[in-house]
């Protein structure tokens, strides 16, 4: 993947195409289309005065709520300007001669790596195994030298949870052979009954574990994530390395009332069960595509048809193309779950292209 390709360039496109750009739904990135939580925007409001004093540069309070909803330790959390900001600070922190990416994967965990020239070795997840890594990665990692390896759960693009007795194995194997695991849970949330691997931090040493709230709670303006590891001289060392009040105030004090949005969290994971079971069952109607069951927020498919992605633009609907992402190539599509009219609006339009040829 070259420069900056994300989903949720609204400007670039509306700007590249000649389109206006409110008029796109944003199908393109993965953000909870419920919105910022009522209380989130409230606090925000209130506490505009926050932005005339510097936030506490050791963010103790953000911490001290994000280790209390994983029953941590503060010294284990660091908080982020979204998880993007902890990618890069613990590359540079581990400061890997060699890592292994698996592909297709988040563009970032490349760039970070690039920016301190650490050799990559891509580890291709084929369509054949499902696009799913499985315990043939343990088997590469002994043939290879690597002292890093990154893995999402779920992945993106994939939108696939590798299988829970797997990532066990990798993460032991990990920590007996010395080789840093990190682990990007950015849409564990979307899961309700998983709690990825924070409960196993004690135990480990090599395990770092990335959240993101901006998609869960939609602040992805605001940004905010966290990094956790039982390596908390590393943690230590990592707050220590990094600028300070990189984490505006804003962003700050909502952290620390994010983990009490229980409605929220409820109603998110209401909208998606139905709006997700929604979009997967209509796009596998489609004899032209190839549809990979999805576990977050988020469906990616393979479409025979050539160009689906300008096609539903002419449509004003936004969709992520996959062409950028190594190991993929443009007939692969990723699609975030929206609400429902415009899930149906988007399928409403495949039905029309697909019917028209
Ligand atoms: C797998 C993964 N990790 C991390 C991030 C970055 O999240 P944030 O907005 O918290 O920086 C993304 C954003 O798309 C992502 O897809």
């Amino acid at each position: 993947m070259r420069g900056h390709e994300h989903g949720g360039n609204i400007i670039g496109i509306a700007e590249q195409y000649g389109l206006p750009a409110n008029e796109l739904i944003d199908f393109s990135a993965n953000i909870n289309p419920l919105g910022a939580p009522a209380r989130v925007k409230a606090l925000i409001k209130n506490s505009l005065s926050a932005i005339e004093q510097y936030p506490d540069v050791e963010y103790r309070h953000l911490h001290q709520a994000i280790a209390k909803a994983h029953q941590c330790d503060d010294a284990s959390v660091i908080a982020g300007n979204g998880a993007t900001e902890l990618i890069y600070a613990v590359t540079r922190y581990l400061k890997p001669k060699r890592a292994l990416l698996l592909t297709p994967g988040f563009a970032e965990y490349r760039r970070a790596l690039q920016h301190i020239g650490t050799k990559i070795i891509d580890y291709p997840l084929t369509k054949a195994a499902g696009f799913q890594p499985d315990l043939r990665l343990l088997d590469t990692l002994s043939t290879i030298q690597v002292d890093c390896v990154f893995i999402a759960t779920p992945n993106n693009p994939t939108g696939l949870m590798p299988d829970a007795q797997f990532m066990q194995s990798l993460v032991e194997y990990c920590e007996r052979q010395g080789i840093a695991l990190i682990v990007d849970e950015s849409f564990i949330d979307f899961l309700p009954d998983n709690r990825g691997l924070i409960p196993q931090l004690a135990a480990t040493k090599q395990l770092y574990i990335l959240r993101s709230m901006t998609k869960f709670f939609a602040i992805p303006g605001l940004r905010l994530g966290y990094l956790v590891s039982g390596n908390t001289a590393g943690i230590t060392e990592i707050k220590n390395q990094r600028e300070p009040w990189s984490i505006n105030a804003f962003a700050a004090r909502v952290g620390e009332m994010l983990f009490d949005e229980h409605d929220y969290i409820a109603a998110t994971h209401q909208w998606l069960a139905s709006q997700r079971h929604y979009l997967w069952t209509q796009l596998s109607t489609f004899p032209e595509l190839t549809v990979w069951p999805p576990s977050a927020n988020f469906l990616f498919f393979h479409c025979d048809k050539p160009d689906l992605w300008r096609t539903l633009l002419k449509h004003r609907l936004l969709i992520r193309h996959c062409k950028h992402y190594v190991g993929l190539d443009e007939c692969y599509y990723r699609i975030a779950v929206r609400s429902e009219w415009e899930n149906q609006r988007l399928i409403a339009a495949m039905q029309q292209v697909f019917t028209c040829g």
